[in-house]
């Protein structure tokens, strides 16, 4: 199940009035592999909490104030950066300026989610700004920044403020893609700000209760430019969910954020005495001195020493 069916499914439910709090827990994706194995399902802690719907509550052009957007952009990608091909070093995936790191669809490897300790689940962007005229003829306007840095392949790809337009039947995801290559990417930097980055396929939705909801809307790739050439136009990205509500309308809580990627700590009773990396093996060339001739020479030196002494005491004879 994608993030976006998962999201999805848990949009239906604030759509249904309910008096119940219900708290739901979601499971990750298989979407396209790349530098490891992914995805065996694994429980993602905790999700949106479906809260009571507004009843009386209508989404108009005066009060579109509220909503979100949550995607993964492309979890091969989140792959790609988060994990890292073998002999990645510092690689990370940051989120700023009113975008988050969700746990949601995060990349596992044998069960376990982010392995490199970067953190790999979808992104939620929080809500900018709205010209909303119908459910069939809106922008809407999402802040955020998410950077992927990869600095052994030269570059940090910056994804910010993400928005959907969509009028006559077809739907639109702009963003600013920015790349940053460093000398020796293989590609030019490029600086795209508010580009058309993707087709989506609008759903047929209405508002409910002042909440206008698209789960899952299929998403593929309009500009390839910022992609080094390892994207083609038309590429399948990840579905996105994005909500566009009212001021008065209730919306679903926010996707818990990833786990903390904790270091390792050392244990207390740990022994304190640091490795030695380096131990002389059989093999290391001689000095031609080995332990027991330095003895040896040690006791003749003291006693040398010593009789050098008695000599220099010795009483003189008058
Ligand atoms: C401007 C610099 C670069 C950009 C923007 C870039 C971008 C990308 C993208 C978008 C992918 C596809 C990830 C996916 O969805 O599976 C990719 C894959 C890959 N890149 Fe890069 N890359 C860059 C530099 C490099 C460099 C310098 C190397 C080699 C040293 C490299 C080696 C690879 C390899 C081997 C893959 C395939 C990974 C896999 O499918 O397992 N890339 N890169």
């Amino acid at each position: 199940m994608s993030v976006s069916l998962v999201t999805g499914a848990m949009l239906l439910a604030v759509l249904t009035p309910t008096t119940t709090p219900v708290t739901t827990t979601t499971s990750t994706a298989t979407t396209t592999a790349a530098a490891t194995e992914p995805t065996t399902t694994a429980a993602v802690p905790s999700a949106r909490v479906v809260q009571e719907a507004a009843p009386g509550c209508d989404l108009t052009s005066a009060n579109a104030r509220k909503g979100d957007l949550v995607w993964g952009f492309k979890k091969s990608f989140r792959q790609y950066v988060g994990v890292g091909l073998p002999g990645a070093t510092g690689n990370s995936i940051t989120a700023t300026n009113g975008a988050t790191i969700t746990a949601l669809d995060e990349v596992l490897r044998d069960g376990v989610p982010n392995p490199a300790g970067t953190p790999t689940g979808a992104y939620r962007f929080t809500f900018d700004s709205a010209d909303y005229t119908s459910p069939t003829q809106f922008t809407a306007r999402y802040r955020g920044t998410v950077a992927f840095s990869y600095p052994t392949h030269f570059f940090t790809l910056v994804l910010s403020d993400p928005w959907v337009t969509t009028a006559s039947g077809t739907a639109t995801l702009h963003a600013d893609i920015e790349l940053k290559a460093t000398p020796g990417a293989p590609t030019q930097p490029s600086n795209q700000p508010d580009v058309a980055l993707a087709r989506l396929t609008p759903p047929a939705a209405a508002p409910t209760n002042g909440l206008l909801a698209w789960p899952d809307v299929p998403a593929t790739l309009t500009t390839a430019e910022a992609f080094g050439g390892f994207y083609q136009a038309g590429a399948t990205l990840d579905p996105l969910t994005m909500t566009l509500a009212a001021d008065c309308a209730t919306v679903p809580t926010a996707p818990p954020t990833a786990n903390p990627v904790v270091p390792p700590v050392a244990a207390t009773t740990e022994n304190l005495i640091p490795i030695a990396r380096f131990r002389p093996t059989p093999g290391l060339a001689s000095t031609g001195v080995d332990a027991e001739h330095g003895l040896w020479a040690g006791v003749v030196l003291l006693l040398t020493g010593l009789a050098l002494v008695l000599a220099a005491y010795r009483p003189r004879r008058t």
